[in-house]
């Protein structure tokens, strides 16, 4: 019989990756990485036209060339089924229109053809080489954008007469360029049919809803589809749901009888993944002499598409941020001839706080009050748009606090006003929030005789560190070392997961994983209370209890054996448990509470005029994100967060031409993203209060956080250096002047 464990800590510990190894070595196999017997390339043919209908398809010269297996198109095809989305049933995709489903054309890039060739060249070459011809019309991409109809997405009070009331006003309108996720890994599906199951590799953050679309798609039961998703080069929210490629390349399988390896090219991530729509906001506060804010109006416009309704949710954060008693948000959608928009990290909240942190510190300075005590004085009690009490809210302490090390104190208001080095320096701030909410989950855990542990999920690790977190959470609970512990996720065939979105998983990972646990405890219990021969055998099963990976009398531990004792004991390989967890998210009826992340940003950029040079210099963060379970990767979210908040600031804009519709800067050339030659050193700090709200561990989930009031707080910044006031995104620096 061996002692107990020593205590062994994971949680709150930075860890580093546990498939860190597998990555660097290039042994992590990626949804393209995948090679089968006999497979196929196929390569999409989009459309060259954003508007208009197809009057033919001609793939005569593209049939001879050499290795060319099929050009499909239109009819060539089983049908793939229309989906009405549904979140409850994890039913959910942005572009509802199968592919290949009518001649019309609503999109620069629409699939028009697929070639499928040997290799993946002969596929390119024979899809550059398919001739479309089109009836043309004249798309509608235009960037000012006006919604045919609004709705009221929250209100309380009157605001329009308390602002017509209002000592001090602020009336303002912001817009933000459409910005296209860009991770690394661009889309793809090798998808392999063996008559009776499809198989797709997949770049998914949510495999068991891929899986569930796609069945529907083609018709096939949920149980004949698998989807995996081992190692995932990011998304961003691009592939939360399914986008058409992985049809197509799903129904060539079925139809040609060989795998088929379908990878997007850079620039169809551009066209063809959503992208977040642009935005244009309107922000209208009134305020008393003293600062407390009165009235708040916030009404925003988002572009879609043209056979979708999809809302940027920029009023996420609106009603819960400020104490204000009167308060009416609206919004609308403007159809454009673009791809369908999606999710994009912190979809909502991040483009709506860009507006109303830049109103805020456009009344600060109207009102000569510093913008961090502006924020302050109108810190809300409770959440004025539910009504109800916020599980933790500790954004106070992110201001002061980030004031503190930031040395704030030493900030003259001034424009232009503080000078390093001969360059001028601009401070600006921002405040920030993310919802913190759970899907429902559940996980399994096997307990082994050899004393190793495996725990699954068909959850996701989109490259924030999923694997080690369920690795940390594990370990913690039985007390052994992280590397007897084997994570499985990223295949829907195992025991459904959750989503790899909204910063959500790890919070809806705890309870499942801590009942699997349990529920393996006492299984083992159980038995060992029945088998004969055991140090427990006809003890009564109550009086023992499954802690710390042992079983042990509750009165006397010092007879407790490890669970991998007592299954060798029982002569038992594995024992399982099962746990779930319900979701919060989405859940009908009024919550009992406001869950939310909080924090703030303080942002320096250096000015230097006369070589037109901006720079930012230094960014201080401060996050209430509950309690951080790994403080080295939820760092690297924030940092990774924080520079595309700089990016968004500065340079992203996807840039759709008004002649063709066609998003023109679709490279990573073209389409600039922030690098390390544009982001100093950030520092990033957490100030943990335990929210037990959402789990035992008191753990809200941190990424989409770090990027809510990044370029608020950098324009804000640039404000301060130039006088300048940036409205539109990115900035332009010709504006500075
Ligand atoms: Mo995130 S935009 O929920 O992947």
């Amino acid at each position: 019989m061996s002692e107990p464990q020593a205590a062994i800590t994971f949680i709150g510990k930075a860890r580093v990756r546990v498939d860190g190894p597998l990555k660097v070595t290039g042994m992590a196999r990626y949804a393209s990485d995948h090679n089968l017997p006999g497979m196929l390339y196929a390569v999409p043919v989009g459309s060259t036209i954003a508007n208009g209908t197809i009057t033919a398809i001609d793939a005569s010269r593209a049939r001879q060339m050499p290795g060319v297996r099929a050009i499909l198109k239109r009819g060539d095809l089983a049908p793939i089924a229309y989906i009405t989305p549904d979140f409850s049933d994890s039913v959910m995709l942005d572009e509802p229109r199968p592919p290949f489903d009518d001649d019309i054309i609503r999109y620069y890039g629409q699939y028009v053809a697929l070639a499928v060739a040997d290799t993946f060249e002969q596929a390119k070459a024979a899809a550059d080489a398919v001739t479309v011809s089109y009836a043309t019309e004249t798309p509608n991409v235009a960037a000012h954008l006006i919604a045919p109809k609004t709705k009221v997405v929250s209100k309380r009070g009157n605001a329009a007469k308390a602002y017509a009331a209002a000592p001090i006003t602020i009336d303002s309108r912001y817009g933000i360029s459409p910005e296209t996720h860009n991770p690394i890994e661009t889309h793809a599906t090798v998808a392999s049919w063996d008559g009776n199951e499809l198989t797709l590799y997949e770049t998914s953050q949510g495999v068991v809803n891929h899986r569930n679309v796609l069945a529907a798609m083609l018709g096939l039961p949920r149980d004949k589809v698998r989807v995996i998703a081992k190692f995932i080069g990011s998304g961003f929210g691009s592939k939360l749901w399914p986008w058409s490629q992985s049809p197509l390349a799903a129904a060539a399988a079925i139809k040609l009888g060989r795998p088929i390896k379908l990878v997007l090219s850079r620039p169809m991530m551009f066209r063809n993944v959503g992208h977040r729509p642009r935005v244009e906001q309107r922000i209208r506060l009134g305020a008393r002499s003293d600062g407390r804010l009165v009235s708040l109006q916030h009404d925003y416009v988002n572009m879609t598409s043209i056979l979708d309704d999809y809302e940027e949710n920029c009023g996420e954060a609106t009603p819960h941020m400020y104490s204000v008693a009167n308060l009416r948000v609206t919004s609308g959608l403007a159809k454009r001839n673009i791809g369908t928009p999606t999710s994009m990290r912190g979809p909502g909240a991040v483009p709506g706080l860009f507006a109303t942190e830049s109103a805020m510190d456009e009344l600060a300075v109207k009102l000569g009050m510093d913008p961090v005590e502006l924020h302050l004085i109108n810190e809300p009690q409770l959440d004025e748009g539910l009504g109800v009490p916020f599980s933790s809210r500790h954004l106070k302490e992110c201001l002061t606090l980030g004031a503190e090390k930031f040395g704030w104190s030493k900030r003259n208001p001034k424009v232009a006003s503080m000078t390093r080095d001969g360059m001028t320096l601009g401070w600006g701030m921002g405040a920030c929030s993310w919802i913190a909410a759970r899907f429902d989950c559940t996980a399994s855990i096997e307990l082994h005789d050899d004393g190793t542990v495996r725990i699954a999920s068909a959850s996701q690790d989109i490259g924030t560190g999923t694997y080690t977190v369920m690795a940390q959470m594990v370990a913690e609970a039985l007390g052994i070392a992280i590397e007897r512990v084997e994570v499985a996720i990223g295949d829907s065939n195992l025991t459904p997961g959750a989503l790899s979105g909204g910063s959500m998983l790890t919070a809806s990972l705890v309870g499942p994983i801590e009942a699997a646990v349990a529920a393996a405890g006492k299984a083992l219990i159980d038995l060992a209370v029945a088998g004969e021969d055991t140090p427990f055998s006809g003890a009564k099963a109550r009086d023992l209890a499954f802690r710390r990976g042992c079983v042990e009398a509750k009165s006397d531990n010092r007879r407790a054996m490890t669970f991998d004792d007592v299954l060798r004991a029982l002569k038992i390989g594995t024992i399982s448990g099962q746990g779930s967890g319900e979701g919060t998210f989405g859940a009908a009826g009024k919550p009992k509470l406001s869950s939310h992340s909080f924090g703030a940003h303080f942002v320096e950029v250096t000015w230097q005029p006369d070589i037109a040079r901006l720079r930012v210099s230094r960014v201080f963060s401060v996050f209430d994100a509950g309690r951080i379970l790994n403080p080295l990767a939820a760092r690297n979210q924030i940092e990774g967060a924080i520079v595309m908040g700089i990016g968004m600031a500065l340079f992203e804009g996807t840039e759709y031409e008004a002649g063709s519709g066609a998003p023109v800067n679709a490279s990573l050339a073209d389409y600039v993203v922030a690098t390390n030659a544009d982001v100093p050193a950030l520092e990033v700090h957490f100030i943990e209060y335990p929210d037990f709200n959402l789990n035992t561990l008191g753990a809200r989930g941190v990424g989409e956080i770090g990027l809510a009031g990044a370029a608020a707080a950098l324009t804000n910044a640039v404000y301060h250096a130039t006088g300048v006031r940036v409205r539109e995104l990115p900035l332009k620096i010709e504006q500075l002047f």
